[in-house]
């Protein structure tokens, strides 16, 4: 029966209309943005990624894999989920625990992007790839806003997924399926659709999946500015607090980065060679003024992290694929 928003909701679910208009405003869903030549060259990259983590190539935290679905950080990861006391904890973590952007990131979906305009070049510099199977979900939450500027970028493949706000997660059933309450609003995201979250969406009403909203094996790719001077494991809280100044949105001009001795000027017992190109303090050496808390957490990110640093940082590639 058509009700108008029928294809936007599950027949059943009612939707809060005015958290849902206010969703809708500012979460838009681009259907067929990838289109199904894009789409397919895309999922058999996605293909390589598993095969690559089962051969063990990538970095110590760059793959994350449950039983319902493996996570891939890249470019930058961090901590989440049960890896963090409380929310508005999330740090990111050491860069050298991760792989940079795969290129078939940057060639296939991230340079598009730049190329319409939609993200000043550079802007994007972490992706995240969500592989869930069948039963799969993701807890809702809100993106770390310390962590992430707005907006989101969301691209689904393989399969449909829903994207849920305002639906409350909770686990009755140690190791079973949640039980969560009726989402304020659903937004489906077909495959071969970019999804990009601002705003309220973002940052006024968590969003997640639930097990029903998957209409099979589905990967979304996230792609993300992270602050580079967000918080870092293994250092204390910066005195210099970039995000204090006017935020640069995603496709504006880079403004000049501040000098050091600007930062200096902005906290007054620091000395210049304290200070890096963002403006942060440099941890000191060995990490050595972290708390006993952050050290542990260091020591037990790298314990087993050794054989697989041997590689060095491979810089990102600009180059097209052959
Ligand atoms: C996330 C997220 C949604 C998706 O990774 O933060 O909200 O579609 N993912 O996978
Ligand atoms: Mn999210």
């Amino acid at each position: 029966m058509g009700t108008g928003n029928d294809h936007a909701c599950h027949q059943w679910e009612a939707e809060d209309p005015e958290v849902a208009s206010k969703v809708r405003e500012s979460c838009k869903v681009h259907t067929g943005f990838w289109s199904e030549e894009a789409c397919a060259k895309i999922e058999a990259d996605i293909e390589s990624l598993a095969v690559m983590a089962k051969a063990g190539h990538f970095r110590e935290k760059t793959v994350d894999r449950t039983p319902l679905r493996s996570k891939y950080f890249f470019g930058y990861g961090y901590t989440y989920g049960s890896q963090i006391s409380k929310k508005g904890d999330e740090q990111i973590l050491p860069p050298e625990l991760i792989d940079p952007v795969p290129d078939f990131i940057y060639d296939k979906l991230i340079l598009p992007l730049e190329e319409q305009g939609m993200v000043r070049e550079g802007w994007i510099n972490s992706a995240v790839v969500n592989d869930y199977r069948p039963g799969g979900m993701i807890v809702s939450h809100v993106d770390p806003p310390k962590l992430f500027a707005r907006p989101i970028f969301i691209s689904s493949f393989f399969a449909e997924g829903r994207l849920v706000f305002g639906s409350r997660f909770s686990f009755p059933n140690k190791g079973g399926p949640p039980h969560t309450t009726a989402p304020k609003c659903i937004c489906p995201m077909p495959r071969g659709s970019l999804t990009i979250m601002d705003g309220f969406s973002a940052d006024g009403i968590t969003h997640g999946i639930r097990p029903q909203d998957l209409e099979g094996r589905r990967v979304s790719i996230v792609l993300r500015h992270v602050f580079p001077n967000a918080p870092r494991l293994g250092q204390m809280p910066s005195t210099l607090d970039m995000r204090q100044q006017p935020l640069l949105s995603c496709n504006s001009e880079p403004l000049p980065r501040p000098s050091s001795e600007q930062a200096v000027a902005a906290g007054p017992k620091i000395a210049a060679e304290e200070i890096d190109e963002f403006g942060r303090r440099r941890p000191a050496r060995g990490a050595g003024d972290a708390t006993d808390r952050q050290k542990a957490a260091l020591a037990r990110l790298q314990g087993r992290s050794r054989k697989t640093q041997a590689s060095a940082p491979r810089s990102r590639s600009r180059s097209p694929q052959r």
